[in-house]
């Protein structure tokens, strides 16, 4: 894969490890156009990585999606990276606790918004010399813990669509490398305040796009690799050790 090459597109882009994926892009040379959803994140992200293509975009938001796909330029764009995301922490039997995001918007973020910007990029990468999309999910997507229930199905919904998506563009010719990311427990403000032995947002955009550029189908990030492992021999096992995560 030739980064020099590569017009990158990353979406949550901002923060944690959408930031860091942008400024190794960089870093290896790629061109690179990032997303947030706020005036103030973006006017942050554009002092600190002005080379940068800046966009808003709420890809829970049919609108929005429709405006940034508008402002997005209409060739040359051959890696898209779905990062954006949200994840609520929620307790079922107590349905009264308040919660920043109601069911259907965190799937709308997290499953909703890539699946429909997918749809609405693929005409366009379709027509590149080649072409790959990355899905960020999470090793919770191969098994779910107890304390987000949405987000852990959100992220199980995105790989599933991954794989069928995958199969279409092969059965059709085109030559778009479909591939899936799944980290472990990053540090970064979605997991502030909680959770032991996370690994930096560095060393999960490093390992990303290590296997990005091999061309790996699942890139596992850190200890998700060991969670498969485990899978493999003992799915009860490896569920169990997840579930109460
Ligand atoms: N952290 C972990 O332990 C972990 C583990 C496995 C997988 N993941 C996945 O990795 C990805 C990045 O996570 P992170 O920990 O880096 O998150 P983060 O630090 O909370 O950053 C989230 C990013 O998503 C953007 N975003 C939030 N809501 C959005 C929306 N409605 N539309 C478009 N963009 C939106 C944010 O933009 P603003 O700055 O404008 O708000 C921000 O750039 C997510 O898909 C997450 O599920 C994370």
């Amino acid at each position: 894969m030739n980064w020099h090459e590569t017009h990158a597109l990353v979406t949550g882009g901002t923060r944690g490890i959408g930031l860091e994926l942008v400024t190794q892009l960089l870093a290896r040379g790629a061109k690179v156009t990032a997303t947030g959803t706020t005036d103030s994140s973006l006017a942050e992200a554009r002092d600190r990585l002005p080379q940068v293509t800046w966009l808003p975009l709420n890809q829970a938001d049919s609108s929005s999606r429709e405006s940034f796909m508008q402002a997005l330029p209409a060739q040359g764009i051959s890696l898209v990276i779905h990062n954006a995301g949200v994840q609520q922490m929620r307790d079922w039997t107590k349905p009264q606790a308040e919660v920043a995001f109601d069911t259907s918007s965190e799937m709308a973020v997290n499953f909703v918004g890539p699946a429909e910007l997918t749809r609405l990029l693929l005409p366009r990468l379709s027509r590149e010399k080649s072409a790959r999309i990355v899905f960020v999910t999470s090793g919770l997507a191969l098994a779910p813990k107890s304390s987000s229930p949405v987000y852990c199905a959100s992220k199980a919904a995105v790989r599933s669509f991954a794989k069928s998506l995958r199969a279409q563009v092969n059965q059709a010719g085109w030559r778009i490398l479909i591939q899936e990311a799944l980290p472990p427990l990053v540090d970064t403000d979605m997991t502030r305040g909680r959770g032991k032995g996370k690994i930096s947002a560095a060393t999960a955009a490093s390992q990303i796009l290590t296997g990005v550029a091999k061309g790996r189908a699942e890139i596992d990030v850190g200890a998700t690799a060991l969670l498969r492992f485990i899978l493999r021999l003992s799915p009860a096992l490896g569920e169990r050790i997840m579930i109460g995560r």
